[in-house]
């Protein structure tokens, strides 16, 4: 029998993972951060970024692994008018991006434009955070990572490209900006963990095999990806015919800024493992914002924005098709469902909170324990 969906109150689940961040050595105004930008992947109803990933990618890094430090000390390493370089010292990687967001935005508002490059951080959770703290100011924002290697450049099967997402924030007249907020891969790897704490076995097409052979279990994946003998397929698949060779660019165009301008670490330099022993994983972002008013005014650009999301939105249908999404448009109706009903917990993550609390002897008590 399939069991009955548990869910959680936000305010209660943010209460905890405030708890827990700061638990881990996080400093209050931090574990603010870290709370709001992980929380926001649950709100927007990207499952494979928030609460699900709190263990594995924060918490294990800091607590049990000690290769990620809770305390961020961020090196300017340049600063002229329009741009910066930032050091992240292997801090946390949602508290580094957010500061440099919040500079690039700073260089913006003064100069039309800024960009911030880092290096040396980790894992900042979802790249649309930040976008939208720029479209929030009526500012195009974007913003780019690199990650671990898991996607394999086309005709080839080793898995050297991150899951480099390269993300845009463009405010509109509409209560959501456009954000597209995703890899340029098939997936990435946030959805294999989920399938994998599902139990069940991916489609074919996402991840070959050092043979070149479609894998469909994902735990075997998961492994075989940390050995390099799978690899992730780009958006458009594997081979030319369907356009793979165009997001292997994309992904590729995220490995070349997120590295080259910083001095940063790459491709398989990111796995966070020499000769089996765990190491910092040297993420590196860039930031771009743009202030709208240095070339239009903001209301007019906003109007258009919006006219052309919602001429695309109500154009004809497929047939069987029920509706026209434009980006960003499911994640505000995630939140408009889940403010009401709370955040799904699935049996793996539930455990995982127990576990958390329990190492920290924080005093949680979670309504779905009875
Ligand atoms: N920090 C990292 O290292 C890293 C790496 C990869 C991905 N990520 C994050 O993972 C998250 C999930 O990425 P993903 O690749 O699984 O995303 P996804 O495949 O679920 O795509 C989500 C995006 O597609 C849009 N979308 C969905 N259906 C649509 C439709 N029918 N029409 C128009 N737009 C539609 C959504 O609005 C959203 O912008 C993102 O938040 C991303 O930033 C982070």
């Amino acid at each position: 029998m399939k069991e009955a969906e548990v869910r959680i109150d936000v305010d209660l689940l943010d209460s905890f993972v405030y708890d827990v961040f700061r638990g881990m050595g996080v400093p209050a105004d931090d574990a603010r951060i870290c709370t709001d930008v992980l929380l926001s992947a649950d709100k927007r109803g990207i499952d494979t970024h928030g609460i699900a990933r709190l263990k594995s990618i924060y918490y294990d890094r800091v607590v049990h692994h000690r290769t990620q430090n809770p305390i961020t000390r961020i090196d300017t390493v340049q600063d002229r008018a329009a741009t910066a370089v930032l050091d992240g010292n292997n801090g946390m990687g949602m508290v580094i991006a957010h500061r440099a967001m919040e500079l690039a935005m700073r260089k913006a508002r003064q100069h039309g434009l800024g960009m911030v490059a880092v290096r040396n951080s980790n894992h900042y959770g979802i790249a649309a955070y930040y976008v939208l703290m720029a479209c929030r100011q009526d500012m195009i924002g974007l913003t780019g990572t690199n990650a671990r290697p898991s996607v394999a450049p086309t005709h080839g099967v080793e898995n050297l490209l991150g899951t480099n997402p390269l993300v845009f924030g463009i405010p509109t007249d509409e209560p959501f900006p456009f954000t597209n907020d995703y890899a340029p891969s098939i997936v990435q790897r946030g959805k294999i963990e989920h399938y994998a704490r599902q139990r069940k076995p991916l489609p074919e097409g996402w991840v070959i095999d050092r043979n070149g052979r479609y894998v469909t279990d994902p735990e075997v994946v998961l492994h075989a990806l940390g050995e390099g003998n799978a690899a992730l397929l780009p958006v458009g698949g594997r081979g030319e015919q369907f356009g793979g060779h165009k997001g292997y660019g994309f992904l590729t165009v995220v490995e070349l800024l997120a590295a080259c301008l910083s001095q940063g670490a790459f491709l398989e330099q990111l796995s966070g493992a020499v000769q089996g022993r765990r190491v910092p994983h040297r993420i590196g972002h860039f930031f771009l914002a743009v202030d709208i008013s240095f070339l239009t005014d903001p209301e007019d650009f906003k109007k258009r924005a919006g006219d052309i999301l919602r001429r695309l939105r109500n154009s004809a249908k497929a047939p069987g098709a029920q509706r026209i999404y434009t980006c960003g448009e499911k994640e505000h109706l995630a939140w408009q469902e889940r403010r009401r009903s709370g955040i799904p917990l699935l049996p793996q993550t539930r455990s995982e909170m127990i576990t958390m609390r329990d190492e920290l002897g924080l005093n949680h008590r979670f309504p779905f324990e009875g």
